[in-house]
């Protein structure tokens, strides 16, 4: 596979009837490659709730094309029983994952779309939602090339770098977040060498991100979540790269559970921890990260899924929250697509995002 094939490999997109979404189904790879055809609203729910589509900026790109297919075939007498069950889908499309804030705010966008279209014919409406999930989608993949250019500022020729869950092309729009970086610097002919955590209990960085990065003919290497201490102490790691799901304006950062645990090792060791996403994924009416909902998932993704047999026993208790808070004083920088954001990092979202700070 060439890497160009990795980094523009097409992950959601809208069907050529549009009157459907169709995803690479996430949860088969590395084994198979499969697309999904979606029309409604309860196959784009689960598709989300699955992680058939997932990272958030995929979700939030997903959520705006599934909300123009869902409009599309609404029934409705007239614009405030449109409207009514319009808001009443995208509640619930919201309600499939609470931690993500990019499918909340496009969802947002969709609704702001239809409110201003109130007095518009409805075909009018339609377009414009159509229009404007294309838009969310092509903005999503310039963030993704500045985060990309922003992250590889930060490595230089013989670096190790440490990632955690997925955050490439097929979490986002082209080249990813977190691991953007690493597919500029094997176009640019740099020699960075990535450590990728398997990331327990879903696997994204052996399924997903191992992957998509050996695909690409980058360098990397697979390790089980509790080798990072290791590697690390035998110096093989000079930065931490991880993406996002909701930063809080204090820079709390929320993304797939143990990425905390990956930046207290970090601490310890004295390397640098760099959270990159883009501003789609700033929360900025969150004031910390204790105000981030934190996903619950399944006990069977920790005692079943991926074992031939059941590793634990069925009345054995468990806890399975699918994301962590990365506290601010553990980042070294927020990478965004205006530029990298450093402590204090209220001050320094208020220099790259005034308006949406002063909100
Ligand atoms: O549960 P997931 O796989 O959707 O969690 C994804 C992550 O934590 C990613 O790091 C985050 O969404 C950023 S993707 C660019």
């Amino acid at each position: 596979m060439s890497m160009e094939a990795v980094t523009h490999a097409v992950n959601v997109r809208l069907g050529d009837d549009r009157n459907s979404v169709v995803i690479l189904d996430q949860t088969l790879l590395p084994n198979e490659t499969r697309y999904l055809t979606l029309s409604t609203a309860e196959e784009l729910w689960q598709a989300i709730y699955l992680l058939q589509v997932r990272g958030a900026p995929a979700i939030g790109i997903f959520a705006g094309y599934s909300m123009a297919v869902l409009a599309r075939n609404i029934e409705a007498e007239d614009f405030a029983s449109f409207r009514a069950e319009y808001f009443r889908l995208s509640a619930y499309l919201n309600s499939s994952r609470p931690t993500a804030v990019n499918l909340a705010h496009m969802l947002k966008r969709m609704e702001k779309v239809v409110d201003a279209h109130s007095e518009a014919p409805r075909a009018e409406l339609i377009e414009a939602l159509f229009t404007e999930a294309k838009a969310i989608h092509d903005e999503d993949i310039a963030m993704c090339r500045k985060i990309s250019e922003y992250g590889l500022s930060l490595l230089k020729d013989g670096d190790g770098v440490i990632t955690h869950c997925n955050a490439g092309p097929i979490a986002t729009s082209r080249y990813g977040t977190a691991q953007g970086p690493f597919y500029l610097a094997k176009e640019k002919g740099m020699d960075i060498h990535v450590f990728v955590d398997e990331t327990r209990p879903l696997l994204q960085g052996a399924r997903l991100t191992s992957y998509e990065l050996t695909k690409a003919g980058v360098d990397c290497t697979l390790i089980c979540d509790n080798m990072a201490s290791i590697v690390m102490k035998q110096g093989k790691v000079q930065a931490v790269f991880f993406g996002c799901d909701r930063i809080a304006r204090n820079g709390d950062v929320a993304n797939k559970i143990g990425s905390s645990g990956l930046a207290v090792l970090a601490h310890y060791y004295g390397i640098p921890v760099y959270s990159l996403g883009p501003s789609t994924t700033i929360d900025f009416n969150c004031p910390s990260g204790d105000h981030i909902p934190i996903e619950e998932r399944p006990h069977s993704e920790i005692k079943e899924l991926f074992y031939e047999k059941p590793m634990a026993l069925p009345e054995t208790k468990c806890y399975n929250p699918a994301f962590d808070v990365t506290d601010h004083t553990l980042l070294t920088g927020i990478v965004t697509e205006r530029g990298i954001a450093y402590a204090p990092f209220e001050e320094s979202f208020r220099k790259l995002f005034p308006e949406e700070m002063a909100k």
